[in-house]
């Protein structure tokens, strides 16, 4: 009888080969720049203790409230599956006594997230991102080289027509005055609000500008904006961040309206949209969160960081990365010598070089064949009486020694 044919769960995918290809050029790439401009990779748990994302991202946002892949475990504890990087990389800060580190302790990542989303084009239930934090700085220096670590890695990647959107939210205090302005204007107008936005007038304002509820929109159109009442050292903050970016060349947009689904942040907050994605348009964002860490039980220590969901990177770019081939495949014309080529196959690889031999059981004619298909360059053919190389690009087939075939196939290569 046939098995039960599964599928992965709604929300994921699997990363096939080719993807895989492209997702690593990615990967390496922020890699490469984190590692040059000193951000050092941390990783954390996949799952947490569930009152960590509660606290940290907030207990009124939609990732809490409707998102999180919750469990218990076997101990009854409430776990969750990380929807996001940044609270669990403040409790490993707080937890590891980093504060104890050079300030601002730079750190980079990339890995899975967990979101019980509803799946569209970008939007999944598992997915990735990869991501920059600088902890320990209220420096708008740091603001300004983080977002101008992303947009480097937008344009080195290719990725087209991606747009900066940048705010500032205030600091805590100074947003307290302004969301009570809000919330009345709110008030105001509650008819002409969505339901959703309506129940959540006292406990997330701010979201109301991230409603795509016509009615809301409108009555958001004429709301006071937070950026245009930013006073004091919140004012001089943002605009010190605006100057180092236009020093920097880096192009921005200031998005009055732009809001984030994370409650930590506090100041700057930033955007990076693209015009090929279709509705989930944001390719990567973050800001600052200069509470979040003392939050989680650390002492007040400023900080600030983004992270980039890879799935639409991948999707921007839309290309695809060839296959590398093989340096060589070791054909064997006589099934004795295979002890032989897997000797060989093993020094072949240590030299450096990339190399296969059949597993298959093939016959000679086989072998060559499947070399083809994978593309060998060459094919090095161990036969009673010796050895053999053909280049597989010519065709041209010459006897060679034994003992030579390494340097002979790395000349090859070259
Ligand atoms: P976020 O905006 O929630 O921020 O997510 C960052 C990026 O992850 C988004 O811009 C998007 O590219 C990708 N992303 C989010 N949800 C999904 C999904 N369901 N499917 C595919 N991609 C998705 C954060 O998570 C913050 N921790 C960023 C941050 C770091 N802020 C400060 N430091």
């Amino acid at each position: 009888m046939a098995g039960h044919r599964y599928q992965a769960p709604r929300g994921t995918f699997d990363v096939l080969p080719e993807a895989a290809r492209v997702r690593a050029r990615i990967q390496d790439t922020a890699a490469a720049i984190f590692a040059r401009a000193g951000y050092e990779p941390i990783a954390t748990p996949i799952f947490e203790d569930t009152e960590l994302f509660e606290r940290g991202v907030g207990h009124s946002t939609d990732i809490v409230r409707k998102e999180m892949f919750t469990f218990e475990d076997k101990g009854g504890r409430s776990l969750t599956l990380r929807p996001e990087g940044t609270a669990p990389i403040c409790r490993a800060y707080v937890e590891n006594g980093m504060h104890a580190l050079a300030q601002p302790v730079k750190l980079s990542y990339a890995g899975p997230f967990f979101r019980h989303e509803r799946p569209q084009a970008g939007r999944y239930r598992q997915f990735h991102q990869l991501g920059a934090e600088a902890i320990g700085t209220d420096s708008p220096l740091a603001d300004a080289e983080l977002i101008g670590l992303l947009a480097e890695l937008l344009a080195e990647l290719g990725v087209p027509g991606v747009e900066l959107r940048l705010g500032s939210l205030g600091s805590l205090d100074a947003r307290r005055a302004y969301l009570e302005e809000l919330k009345a204007h709110l008030r105001a107008h509650e008819d002409a609000l969505a339901k959703e936005v309506r129940e959540r007038i006292d406990a997330n304002p701010l979201r109301a500008f991230d409603s795509d509820d016509e009615g809301t929109q409108a009555v958001m159109a004429e709301a006071p904006k937070l950026v245009e009442r930013l006073e004091g050292e919140d004012a001089a903050h943002f605009a010190e961040v605006r100057a180092l970016l236009d020093a920097a060349g880096v192009a921005y947009e200031i998005d009055p309206t732009l809001v984030r689904g994370l409650d930590y942040y506090t100041r700057t907050i930033f955007s990076f949209v693209c015009d090929r994605l279709g509705a989930q348009s944001e390719i990567g964002g973050g800001g600052r969160y200069d509470g979040l860490v003392e939050q989680l039980g650390g002492k007040p220590t400023p900080a600030v960081g983004w992270a980039a969901g890879i799935e639409r990177i991948a999707l921007a770019l839309d290309e695809s990365v060839e296959a590398t081939g093989r340096d060589v495949f070791l054909a064997v014309a006589d099934p004795e010598r295979r002890p032989q080529a897997l000797t060989l196959v093993g020094e072949l690889r240590r030299a450096g070089l990339s190399a296969e031999l059949d597993l298959a059981g093939r016959g000679l004619k086989g072998q060559l064949k499947h070399a083809d298909r994978i593309g060998a360059r060459q094919v090095a053919i161990l036969d009673a009486d010796g050895a053999q190389l053909r280049d597989m690009s010519s065709g041209e087939q010459r006897p060679v020694e034994v003992g030579n075939l390494l340097e002979e196939i790395a000349g090859g290569v070259a």
